[in-house]
């Protein structure tokens, strides 16, 4: 038997910019996917994730995809001599928390256990890639979540446009601070709201221009403000990140009634994370106390939360 982790993620800066070569913050969370694998007569796959209701059956396709590519990757068949791969671990999966990229990196890990092949992360991280890729369609993914979910930490992360390998920064704070994550409950695909927003940003590429330009200037004032621990200004970014957000229309209505709700109870940034449209919202609360005072008024109004960290590292 091998066992492989793979951390849940969440985006603080970038979520869709990063398509489009722009740079990204991110990190991993304190949850993380876990993949155990066993040798075994033929192929069995057993999910034992914790999901929102209805997140497995609607990705079953992508899942399946993930799945036929890291045993390619790692040449093993599914008739005789096969495998068992149980998951399992406390990342609830839903949209937003890098759920996909977790699989990936955690069965990826567990296989190289397994095999005796003893591969790097920056292997690992590739696997997984190639896997999401297959799981969501060519182009779809930038590689921020498997990055993530891979070395866990904040990271920095610039997609390369030319194919080249891309450019990624680890950042390294003194203590993981505290987040809620709040979920939508809405299962949201990403190929369909990235090609949705491809279509706006060709409609108007003047708009997103202008867009763009502010927000490389509210990542790097943010980038500049984790280094140092000032959280005040990471949130007034992160509320200005989601402002371009729904701009680029992929804020919904439970996004905005969890980020009003969250600012008004002391949280000092606000936003979608993902793929948007759903899924869930970041809420900065770097203490105990007002991560327990934001999510308390959150869940009031029916939304369940993720007590987490951010800056949790492998
Ligand atoms: C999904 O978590 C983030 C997106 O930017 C797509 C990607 O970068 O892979 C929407």
């Amino acid at each position: 038997m091998a066992e492989g982790k793979g951390f849940g993620k969440t985006i603080l800066f970038g979520e869709h910019f990063v398509v489009y070569g722009l740079p990204g913050i991110a990190s991993g969370l304190g949850n993380a996917t876990i993949a155990n694998v066993e040798k075994t007569e033929k192929f069995e796959f057993e999910d034992n994730r914790p999901e929102i209701p209805g997140y497995k059956e609607k990705k079953r396709q992508e899942i399946q995809n993930q799945l036929d590519s890291l045993l390619e990757q790692f040449k093993i068949g599914k008739g005789q001599d096969s495998i068992k791969i149980t998951l399992e671990g406390n990342l609830e999966c839903s949209s937003g928390v890098g759920a996909s990229a977790a699989l990936a990196v955690s069965i990826a890990r567990a296989l190289s256990q397994m095999l005796g092949r003893d591969l790097s992360d920056e292997e690992i991280n590739k696997i997984a890639y190639i896997a999401e890729e297959a799981g969501t369609g060519k182009g779809s993914v930038s590689g921020i979540d498997n990055t993530c979910s891979t070395f866990g930490g904040f990271i920095r992360f610039e997609k390369n446009m030319q194919g080249r390998p891309n450019k990624i920064e680890r950042l390294s704070i003194g203590r993981p601070v505290e987040i809620v994550l709040a979920s939508t409950g809405i299962t949201q695909e990403t190929k369909k709201v990235v090609a949705d927003v491809r279509g706006k940003k060709e409609a108007s590429p003047q708009e997103f221009e202008k867009i763009f330009k502010e927000y490389r200037e509210t990542c790097q004032k943010a980038f500049e403000s984790i280094k140092t621990g000032d959280w005040k200004t990471v949130g007034e970014q992160m509320d200005k990140n989601q402002e371009l957000l729904r701009q680029i229309d992929v804020s919904c209505p439970e996004i905005e009634e969890i980020v009003k709700t969250a600012k008004e109870a002391g949280a000092l940034g606000a936003k979608l994370t993902g793929t948007g449209r759903g899924g869930y919202v970041l809420l900065l609360t770097p203490s105990k106390e007002l991560q327990e005072k934001v999510a308390k008024k959150v869940e009031e109004l029916g939304y369940k939360t993720l007590k987490t960290e951010i800056g949790a590292k492998k």
